[in-house]
């Protein structure tokens, strides 16, 4: 090594010592950038040649790591690099990378944040949180096998999360012999895909992370390469314009009111910068007003810029709250109708029409995937008709917001383009997508105001609406007890209505089978059909299988606090096989009925039901009684 040592602060190339070295080293703006190949294109030996040229492994390090590579003996006699980045004994026991993993290092020109993250396909998620934040991609290929899908793959989704450089590092360059024409193929190979992509930059450079070369130092081994090394280009690109220069935007994560005087609005900048006196707008109601005071951590100051926290003041009173967007220039986007892209993330298969928690910027909402368009195929780009999507697969959606969402284009802002999908029950993150733009449809159709209301209608009827849902399995005893109780109440003089699930399948719901999807759908417009009954005024009896806990949770949504009762009727398995009363049971055991509830389909019971019934213990008469009885002690009838 015989380059001066900016980490040293006894080094003579760094006369005043540490301090001073500390604050330029914080000076120097960062690169982030991410590597991405497959499992043996030698990507973690690159990294790991990076860190060990710049300087970075101090000496105990590198004996662990000569002991290390004389125990795995990949490294063939010499340092295996890959063991500094493969920290994970797993890893290292698998030989595969299987997580995303930050490495710091830096030069005298530049810092550099690198995510190293995993070449398999099933890691695509990995991937993408990797790719979110970075500005440039390094892909590598294996000289010998060249362009491969993954490498097609890759590109596409670093391209997709914003990344407009990439830089395609031919590898074990030494195991081609340092072949100029292998490197041109390749290059011609990649030109194609990138051609399609349209990055704003990109740099093929021939490598060979085991030996080092073209890495930090220009090898003598390919003299038909002009251009740089990769320590030289990573050092000297531009990239990404400066969140600083992009319109303010500010969301808001709470509002701090110590006293009567003051109320301010906290959060990180995303984009953009804030000066005391700058007109802005709160999103989304668009109030304009102006700053009257910007306050740090340091205190008041005359202004502040991205990715600083700070607690803003305003002129106006203006009522605000958390996931609110304060802005300027520009202004975002409002909708509750979204186009987006969405990569899942989670083995459970998407439900289109399922409601997930909705994650962007400070706010929270419940959305749901109203239309998929089409899934990606990945390595071809085309588009393909899909239903659903599974872990790792990318489609173009429509997304139905229960609130108007705040946000920006994802090409124009990642920091107010991207969210998160968030299962309501496990609480998993499950997909992660791009806004698109918005679909202007929903703002254009108001709700019409009608002068007879619920409230009126149930007077009428002298009853409090209620929905009374029956979930289990097919023979259960559902219907029965909703039909008995039915009767029960008409007799006395209760108005009801009952939604019955085999029967809306003959009219309202005919075009629905089986399948999960059919079922979240199905589940769906009874639950809205029930709602405009509830507000008909009438007590409504919903006796259908609605067999996900999701889907039943979103119809209590849709009502008010004591208007959805949630009746589990219990009946195991085993009894409504033994009576089988439409013998479905026997035809589905004989594999004649796909996606068979409690067969081969699942059901997941109730957590919580306001009723539990079991037939095998109570007769639909007397059950229907019971549920009188509760009705009459709550005040319904
Ligand atoms: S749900 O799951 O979507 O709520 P729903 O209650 O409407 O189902 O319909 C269930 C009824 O359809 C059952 O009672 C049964 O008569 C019939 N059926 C036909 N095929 C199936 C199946 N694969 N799984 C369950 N029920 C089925």
């Amino acid at each position: 090594m015989s380059r001066p040592d900016p980490r040293d602060p006894r080094d003579p190339g760094v006369p005043d010592g540490l301090e001073r070295f500390l604050r330029e080293q914080d000076a120097r703006p960062a690169l982030r950038f991410l590597t991405c190949g497959s499992v043996d294109d030698g990507k973690s030996t690159l990294i790991g040649r990076l860190l060990y040229d710049s300087k970075l492994l101090f000496d105990d390090q590198l004996r662990a790591l000569e002991a290390d590579s004389k125990a795995t003996g990949s490294g063939e006699g010499g340092l295996d690099f890959a063991l500094l980045v493969d920290g994970l004994q797993a890893e290292r026991e698998q030989s595969i990378t299987i997580d995303v993993a930050y490495r710091y290092f830096a030069t005298a020109k530049r810092r550099f944040i690198v995510a190293d993250t995993p070449g398999h396909e099933q890691y695509t998620r990995n991937m993408a949180t990797g790719a979110s934040t970075a500005s440039l991609a390094v892909l590598l290929v294996d000289a010998r096998r060249g362009v491969q899908t993954q490498t097609r793959r890759h590109s596409y989704i670093v391209r997709w999360l914003g990344i407009r450089h990439v830089v395609l590092a031919v590898n074990k360059m030494d195991l081609v012999e340092f072949s100029a024409e292998r490197f041109d193929e390749i290059v011609r190979d990649y030109d194609e895909i990138a051609g399609q992509l349209r990055f704003d930059s990109m740099q093929c450079i021939p490598v060979s992370g085991r030996h080092g070369d073209n890495v930090f130092d220009r090898s003598a081994k390919t003299p038909w390469y002009a251009g740089p090394p990769l320590m030289q280009y990573l050092e000297e690109i531009d990239v990404a314009p400066d969140p600083a220069h992009q319109p303010l935007r500010l969301p808001v994560q709470w509002v701090s009111r110590p006293n009567q005087d003051f109320r301010g609005f906290c959060g990180r900048i995303a984009s953009g910068a804030v000066r005391r006196g700058d007109s802005v707008a709160v999103f989304p109601s668009g109030r304009a007003t102006k700053v009257a005071r910007v306050v740090t951590a340091a205190g008041d100051a005359e202004s502040a810029a991205s990715g600083q926290s700070v607690t803003l003041t305003l002129e106006d009173e203006i009522d605000i709250s958390r996931g609110d967007v304060i802005a300027a220039g520009e202004a975002p986007i409002v909708a509750d109708q979204l186009a987006a892209h969405i990569l899942w993330m989670d083995e459970e298969p998407l439900m289109p029409g399922r409601q997930y928690l909705m994650k962007c910027g400070a706010s929270a909402t419940r959305a749901s995937i109203s239309t998929l368009k089409y899934r990606i195929d990945v390595d071809t780009l085309f588009h393909e008709a899909a239903k659903t999507l599974a872990l790792n697969e990318i489609g173009v959606v429509t997304l139905s917001t229960e609130k108007p969402v705040v946000c920006d284009p994802y090409e124009r802002s990642r920091e107010c383009g991207g969210f998160i999908l968030i299962d309501l029950f496990s609480n998993r993150t499950v997909g992660a997508g791009t806004i698109d733009f918005a679909l202007r449809r929903a703002t254009n159709v108001r709700w019409q105001k009608i002068e007879v209301d619920k409230a009126s209608r149930a007077r009428l009827k002298k009853q409090k609406p209620v929905v009374l849902w029956f979930t289990g399995l097919s023979g259960a005893g559902k219907s029965t007890i909703a039909d008995a109780l039915e009767r029960q109440l008409t007799g006395l003089g209760q108005h009801t209505y009952l939604l019955d699930g085999d029967n809306l399948r003959h009219g309202l719901n005919r075009d629905l089978g089986f399948t999960p999807e059919a079922r979240v759908e199905n589940v769906r417009r009874v639950a809205e059909v029930a709602r405009l009954f509830v507000d008909a005024g009438l007590i409504v009896l919903a006796a259908l299988i609605s067999p996900f806990r999701s889907e039943r949770e979103m119809a209590r949504h849709l009502f008010e606090t004591g208007e959805f009762i949630e009746i589990y009727v219990s009946t195991p398995i085993a009894e409504c096989e033994r009576r089988d009363a439409k013998g479905l049971y026997k035809k589905a055991r004989a594999g004649a009925i796909p996606n068979f509830t409690g067969i081969s389909s699942p059901y997941e019971p109730p957590e919580s039901p306001e009723f539990t019934l079991d037939t095998t213990e109570i007769g639909a008469v007397a059950a229907a009684e019971e549920i009188v009885h509760f009705l009459r002690r709550n005040g319904y009838i």
